[in-house]
């Protein structure tokens, strides 16, 4: 099922999501729900809070990006209660945008390398160091769950660049192609 996409504005965004338990009710189908609304939306990632949910639940798909990054065909994969352990490496700048932010791409730096954990679809434990622009994609969506999103990493000067496309989401004026929970609608 395709779930509205929660937009800038709306409280959970801004959350720090909860890890869940093994026996959370329906996780099989929040997780099938999550990759239908991220495809629908043409995105590579989405986060829980990002359908209204405060819990530590992401998926990612990176396969739409295997035509340049061979490396990721067939690359989908869902993360149950994600954490980055460690950022380390250099600082690398890439434009970055989101389902929760339609309209807006900035440029993000962060940390070329982490360490992750995490549990997968099967529930088994992972600890991985991840690099490149799974590492960033990784960052980006995890970010979520502790209630940020990129245009915090923003300088203020970018931020007022974009202060009108935000205020205009605030009072429920969106324009995206995808099913969305805007504040004021
Ligand atoms: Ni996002």
């Amino acid at each position: 099922m395709i779930l509205p996409i929660y937009i800038y504005g709306q409280p959970v965004l801004r959350k720090v999501a909860d890890d869940i338990t093994p026996d959370y009710p329906n996780l099989k189908e929040l997780i099938a729900n999550m990759y239908e609304t991220m495809d629908n939306a043409e995105g590579v990632g989405l986060a829980a809070p990002q359908i209204g949910l405060p819990i530590r639940v992401v998926v990612i798909n990176l396969d739409v990006l295997s035509d340049d990054f061979p490396e990721f065909k067939g690359y989908r994969k869902a993360f149950i209660n994600p954490h980055i352990i460690e950022t380390s490496g250099e600082l690398e700048d890439m434009e970055e945008g989101c389902l929760s932010l339609p309209g807006i791409h900035e440029n993000v730096k962060r940390a070329g390398k982490i360490r992750v954990t995490y549990l997968d679809e099967s529930l088994q434990p992972h600890d991985e160091i991840v690099e490149g622009y799974l590492a960033r994609v990784m960052q980006h969506e995890f970010d979520h769950l502790e209630g940020k999103m990129f245009i915090d990493h923003i300088s203020t000067l970018r931020k007022q660049m974009i202060r009108g496309k935000l205020s205009s989401m605030l009072k429920g004026k969106v324009r995206c192609a995808y099913r969305y929970k805007a504040v004021k609608i």
